[in-house]
């Protein structure tokens, strides 16, 4: 063999070695079942970005529990784009995992990628927050009930302003499941004599979340009675900007959502009364969903995660023993 043949050779001899490893996906979804096991799991985590504390925890619960269970997983970082999260999708399809594990960044948008992991006969588990795609094009929902958290919010406001007043809304994301479930949830509940003024969003962000409450302060100033603040990330922008306004803790009482170390040390120092609970540690359980799918066995359609509502006067015990 001339010596640019036996090149050629090798070339083609390593391209073919690492294209079986890139379908090792395909390889490893061995005809396991009934019998299979985390470590014949190939699970893709097409996750939505590393927008919020949260997310962060959201990751760590996935990546951690797949190095522990000896699950393999694809993860990736949409950076809050459905459109990275559709085309890492269509990667993962491509690789024939096993299952894929989809937190989406918006609820609608979702159906031809859904139809085309279905017609490649991949399961996908919805994580966290909700689709407006049809139930049949996905196996399982898992994650918070978001019209609750919103619920909940507006009993704690309706405590903390018993006599009415007026109220600002710091959004998530527009178009996504936890924005659209907590501004429905908190309207259904809050009291008639409390009303909401504004509404825009931060985009679940520390750094989005200071200007728009900058913009309250400078619009409404001490009209503002209350804000419902849809993350610890914003309430932490909305805070640092209530400050240099300055305001003092409690000026404006702050229901938040997430319950997050963030939060936990907004209530501490005054400024956040009441934090309802959004839990991110949903790895475990997912990944035990996804065995039994692979397994052939059935897994509930819709899984919602018990939650609660955390308080300042027990804030300073609980925060050495939160996780995120
Ligand atoms: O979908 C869950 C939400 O997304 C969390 O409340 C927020 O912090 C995150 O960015």
């Amino acid at each position: 063999m001339s010596r640019i043949k036996s090149i050629a050779f090798l070339l083609l001899v390593a391209t073919l070695a690492l294209a079986a490893c890139g379908g090792g996906a395909a390889d490893e979804k061995a005809d396991c079942a009934p019998n299979c096991e985390y470590t014949d799991m190939v699970f893709c985590y097409p996750q939505l970005g590393a927008e919020s504390d949260w997310r962060t925890a959201n990751t760590a619960s996935f990546k951690e529990n797949a190095a522990d269970l000896g699950v393999r997983l694809l993860f990736s970082d949409a950076q809050q784009k459905q459109e990275n999260q559709i085309s890492a999708m269509r990667a993962c399809i491509q690789q024939e995992v096993d299952v894929i594990g989809l937190p989406p960044v918006v609820e609608d948008g979702w159906e031809a990628v859904l139809t085309e992991a279905q017609d490649a006969g991949i399961p996908v588990i919805i994580v966290d927050r909700s689709v407006t795609a049809d139930a049949s094009l996905y196996a399982s929902h898992i994650g918070s009930d978001m019209v609750v958290e919103g619920q909940r919010s507006a009993d704690e406001m309706n405590k903390l302003l018993p006599d009415g007043g007026k109220v600002v809304e710091l959004s998530g994301t527009t178009g996504s499941g936890a924005a659209v479930g907590r501004a429905e949830g908190f309207r259904m509940n809050l009291n008639d004599n409390i009303e909401i003024i504004d509404s825009q969003t931060g985009n679940f962000t520390t750094a989005e979340g200071k200007p728009v409450m900058e913009a309250f302060l400078s619009k409404y100033g001490d009209e503002i009675d209350g804000a419902f603040i849809h993350n610890d990330n914003m309430a932490i922008g909305a805070v640092e900007a209530m400050k240099a306004a300055g305001l003092q803790p409690g000026d404006i009482v702050i229901v938040s959502v997430d319950g997050t170390r963030g939060g936990f040390q907004l209530m501490i120092d005054g400024w956040v009364q009441a934090d309802v609970e959004c839990n991110p540690l949903l790895g475990p359980q997912v990944y035990e969903m996804a065995l039994r799918l692979m397994n052939g066995e059935s897994i509930e359609r819709e899984v919602l995660t018990n939650e609660t509502v955390y308080y300042p006067d027990e804030a300073g015990d609980l925060l050495p023993t939160r996780k995120y």
